[in-house]
């Protein structure tokens, strides 16, 4: 386990609550957070998770935090989540484990997002990890074509587009809700606003992996300390 990992996932507890209700992110760094989160639900503290893959789901049980259905929460109060990149605006770049769609509905329902990662995933300007794009199977390379018409448009300077392969190297992964996910060499994202505008206007674009104005908080997990940044969203 990353020591960076861990401190970020540590520093995240400081903000949970006695009865809130916790969007659970996906990744190993929300698992570490939910394996620490599962050391103090068993000390007493009272919450409910709702999970953003079927994964994030399997650890929380194997953890002991207890669960509830997203159609049975009126509100969320906080969701802790990982990510794949973080640029000086608290932009970012999540979907490298293929999560992207719930990890957005959840945080886009939560009153407040906390993201946890270790200090090699800030960066000036997003686009050097691959943008994930979650699609509709249906017409993929139609869409794959669009998308990348989408992001030159956009301002990137590349934009080719892989059709991400499941790890048993047979087909295309498969998401929890049953999409296909492209990810995209942007190389840059000069202009993630209107890159995340025109992809949201393909229709076989499920969600793009580019989470703008969704957190305030960023937690910098090193491997002595981890270091807290907020940004005003008033
Ligand atoms: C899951 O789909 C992603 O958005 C993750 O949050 C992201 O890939 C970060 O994962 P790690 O914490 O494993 O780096």
């Amino acid at each position: 386990m990353s020591q960076a990992k861990e401190n970020a996932a540590l520093a995240a507890l400081d903000f949970v609550e006695d009865g809130m209700t916790l969007g659970l992110g996906s990744g190993s760094t929300a698992e570490i957070f939910i394996e620490k989160l599962g050391e103090r639900v068993a000390g007493g503290l009272k919450v409910q998770g709702v999970p953003t893959s079927d994964a994030t789901a399997a650890c929380a049980k194997e953890n002991g935090v207890p669960l509830v259905d997203i159609d049975r929460v009126s509100r969320i109060h906080l969701t802790i989540d990982g990510a794949d990149e973080v640029d000086p605006l608290f932009s970012l770049i999540k979907g490298g484990g293929a999560c992207l769609l719930r990890e957005k509905i959840v945080a886009h329902a939560s009153d407040r997002m906390i993201v946890i990662v270790d200090d090699r995933k800030l960066v000036e300007t997003l686009g050097k990890f691959p943008l994930p794009v979650e699609v509709d199977p249906f017409g993929v390379a139609l869409t794959a074509d669009q998308i990348y018409q989408a992001l030159r448009a956009s301002g990137c300077p590349n934009g080719q587009t892989v059709l991400r392969q499941n790890e048993d190297g047979t087909g295309p992964l498969v998401t929890d809700g049953g999409h296909f996910i492209v990810d995209c060499k942007c190389e840059e994202i000069p202009n993630p606003g209107e890159t995340a505008h025109l992809l949201e206007k393909i229709p076989g674009v499920m969600e793009h992996g580019l989470f703008i104005d969704l957190s305030s908080v960023i937690i910098v997990g090193e491997d002595d300390h981890a270091r807290v940044m907020e940004l005003s969203r008033e």
